[in-house]
């Protein structure tokens, strides 16, 4: 992904001191681009959950890292395990909706058992995060590659009209280590030239979709429009929408998605109104010991200042503004659930199936042994 013509990735390591991770910190975005350092899991754990990082595969791909510099700072003595397992244990607390985490920190803890002495457990992080991210960008391509056969049927159907697509909260690449995942059909659409226009939701209370997404549409130079997030229904009734595509944070091996709160009412609408609705995901998102979603999916509850409080650019500066009668209470469940039955197809890097338990083991049989 480029941005302003420049080729990004939303994490990457320090070209001079392979100690430092940087970060684009999504929190500036759109109005500033900034980059962070990230030294110590302690700075890790701290952009995880303050949301420098942000979206299910980069959350996943910053605590690959966060364990390799676990690794690097961890004393070298017999704690140097526990001290692995619990900088784990720390990154995993951060976020909890977001199966990605604690997938790439158990990937971390595997891989390292294999070293016999600490150079060769750091040896081994290194390697392991550099493959979480590299992978993370090549499944988030091959997403594109299914999906857009789906965007390209729409679009002969309509005689090569504008396919509209909804997407809510920001599945892009600033949500992955690059291409994203409901976005990656839309950019290799566009591409190849297909004509598509994107309807953005806002994506309350923290503006995904207005900040990063549209940003990154942008950056790309495909045509968008943002919405308040109640306008999806209305304009699915108008035949406006031909198709949603949203990313994920959890999919339970029987096809329920938690998503950003919200995505559950746009299926909802997308049902009613006879338009597909397609969920995009890496095979990291899935949760394999999960079989109902809305029982089992831990939800985020994030502070109510988010939802009370609004940030934005001001006289040059960012501010922040009271929304809110000052001691009204507010809630501020961060996902929802959307049940499989809801969902048209999930779009992977091994193709598209449908949402059930027998359609997703086909895609991925090594993982039958789990569920018979
Ligand atoms: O709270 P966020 O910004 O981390 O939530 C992001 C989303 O909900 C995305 O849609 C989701 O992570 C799926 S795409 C990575």
């Amino acid at each position: 992904m480029k941005v302003n013509g420049k080729h990004y990735r939303t994490i990457w390591i320090d070209e001079v001191d392979d100690t430092v991770i940087r970060i684009i910190d999504q929190r500036f975005l759109p109005h500033k681009f900034i980059i962070e350092d990230l030294k110590t899991v302690d700075n890790v754990a701290i952009a995880i959950k303050d949301m420098h990082v942000r979206g299910a595969g980069l959350i996943g791909a910053t605590a690959g890292y966060g364990m390799y510099l676990a690794a690097l700072e961890a004393p070298h003595d017999s704690s140097f395990d526990d001290y692995l397992v619990n900088a784990g244990e720390k990154l995993k607390a951060t976020r909890p909706t977001a199966v990605n985490l604690s997938w790439a920190v158990g990937k971390q803890l595997k891989a390292m058992k294999d070293g016999s002495s600490p150079e060769d457990k750091k040896a081994i992080a290194f390697k392991t995060a550099n493959e979480i991210a590299d992978s993370d960008a090549d499944y988030c391509r091959r997403i594109g590659e299914y999906g857009v056969k789906i965007i390209e049927g729409i679009s002969r159907k309509k005689g090569g009209k504008t396919v509209n697509i909804l997407t809510h909260c920001n599945a892009g690449w600033l949500a992955f280590v690059d291409y994203g995942s409901a976005t990656s059909p839309i950019y290799a659409a566009f591409d190849k030239g297909k004509a598509v226009h994107v309807w953005v939701d806002e994506t309350r209370p923290r503006n995904q979709g207005s900040s990063l997404t549209a940003w990154e549409l942008g950056q790309h130079h495909v045509p968008h429009t943002i919405i308040p997030d109640n306008v999806g229904g209305h304009l699915m009734q108008h035949g406006q929408v031909d198709l949603v595509i949203v990313g994920s944070d959890r999919t339970t091996f029987t096809g329920d998605v938690a998503n950003k709160t919200g995505t559950y009412l746009k299926a909802l609408a997308a049902m009613d109104n006879r338009v597909p609705f397609y969920v995009a995901l890496p095979s990291s998102s899935f949760d394999w010991e999960m079989e109902n979603g809305i029982k089992e999916i831990p939800i985020e509850e994030r502070g109510a200042d988010e939802v009370k409080y609004m940030e934005g650019l001001c006289d040059g500066e960012i501010k922040k503004i009271l929304l809110t009668p000052e001691n009204s209470p507010a809630t501020n469940f961060a996902f929802d659930v959307t049940p499989a039955r809801l969902i048209t197809g999930l779009i992977t890097e091994r193709g598209i199936c449908n949402p059930n338990k027998e359609s997703i083991l086909n895609l991925f049989p090594e993982k039958k042994n789990y569920h018979g």
